[in-house]
């Protein structure tokens, strides 16, 4: 496994492989890697002959108050776990190198932005998509990986693609879970023992609400009943962001159920912010 850190490094290496025929994926992480990210790599692996991994903590995407600097890191563990699943490049930029003083453009998807995590976290999408846009930029794969798990980034990071005609296929994998169905995540560590077992009222609220939907009398107002009285039931929650069910492609509320339907949650276990999703079919 090869470990690069500057961009014009990474887009020789990669040019390379391109021009001798072969494919490369694309997988971008900001680290502390659990299973997860390793399912994308391994997707990655079967799909593709060379699997670039970057790990970088991208200071864009998080707000004043956000985590940025205690985001949980850990190079040594993830460059490891990335060989372990099949990786042959990381890109390991420093923040100098993406984000020069003299930086000024971004990549903004209107709209869909300010939605659902995007009403919590101002900016947020706008540093996702400049980010992901610069990594296809400087890798140029056929083909990029990113977990359902954040759903509403992959929904922006199609936009984007599409509108501007990124030449990228974008494939979105299931969300990994613990064995109590926690969604996998590098902010999970945050959590004490106590908030930890209470943090699985997020899979039970769309377990409920997603057997509210496949039952055919199922209504908006029955889905939402249903997310709200399990969210209550759990004493540690200290705020709910949101929860609903919403259009997979506008994120918008739904008023009616249709075929397909997406159970959204965001919400606070102490000050650790945990979101989980479901797509769910009537
Ligand atoms: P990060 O949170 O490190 O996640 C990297 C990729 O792993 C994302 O596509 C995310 O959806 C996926 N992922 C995280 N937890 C997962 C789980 N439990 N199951 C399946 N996939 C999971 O998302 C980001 O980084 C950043 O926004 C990034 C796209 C790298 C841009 O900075």
């Amino acid at each position: 496994m090869e470990i690069i850190r500057v961009p014009r490094i990474v887009r020789e290496t990669a040019y390379a492989h391109r021009i001798k025929g072969r494919s490369v994926g694309l997988v971008p992480t900001m680290g502390a890697l659990h299973e997860g990210h390793l399912s994308l790599v391994r997707r990655a692996k079967q799909d593709n002959d060379v699997v670039v991994a970057s790990i970088f903590v991208n200071p864009t995407q998080f707000g004043p108050n956000e985590d940025f600097s205690a985001y949980p890191r850990d190079q040594e563990g993830d460059l490891h776990k990335l060989e372990s699943a099949g990786t042959d490049i990381v890109f390991l930029p420093d923040v100098q190198a993406l984000y020069p003083k003299d930086f000024l453009t971004s990549v903004s998807v209107a709209g869909l932005s300010d939605k659902l995590c995007g009403a919590f976290r101002h900016g947020h999408f706008t540093g996702v998509a400049t980010i992901v846009n610069k990594l296809f930029n400087i890798v140029r794969p056929i083909r990029s990986y990113f977990g359902q798990k954040d759903y509403q980034q992959t929904v922006i990071i199609r936009s984007m693609v599409r509108d501007l005609n990124v030449d990228v296929d974008v494939i979105v994998c299931p969300t990994v879970r613990e064995t109590d169905g926690l969604a996998m995540s590098s902010r999970n560590a945050y959590m004490n023992p106590e908030q930890r077992r209470a943090s699985v009222v997020l899979f039970r609220t769309l377990t409920a609400a997603s057997s509210v939907i496949r039952n055919n009398g199922g209504t908006t107002a029955a889905v939402n009943e249903a997310l709200h009285v399990q969210l209550n039931s759990e004493p540690l929650l200290s705020e709910v962001q949101y929860a609903g069910v919403y259009d997979p492609e506008t994120l918008d509320a739904l008023t009616e159920l249709q075929k397909d339907n997406l159970l959204a949650i965001a919400v606070k276990i102490g000050t650790t912010r945990l979101i989980d999703n479901m797509l769910v079919q009537r």
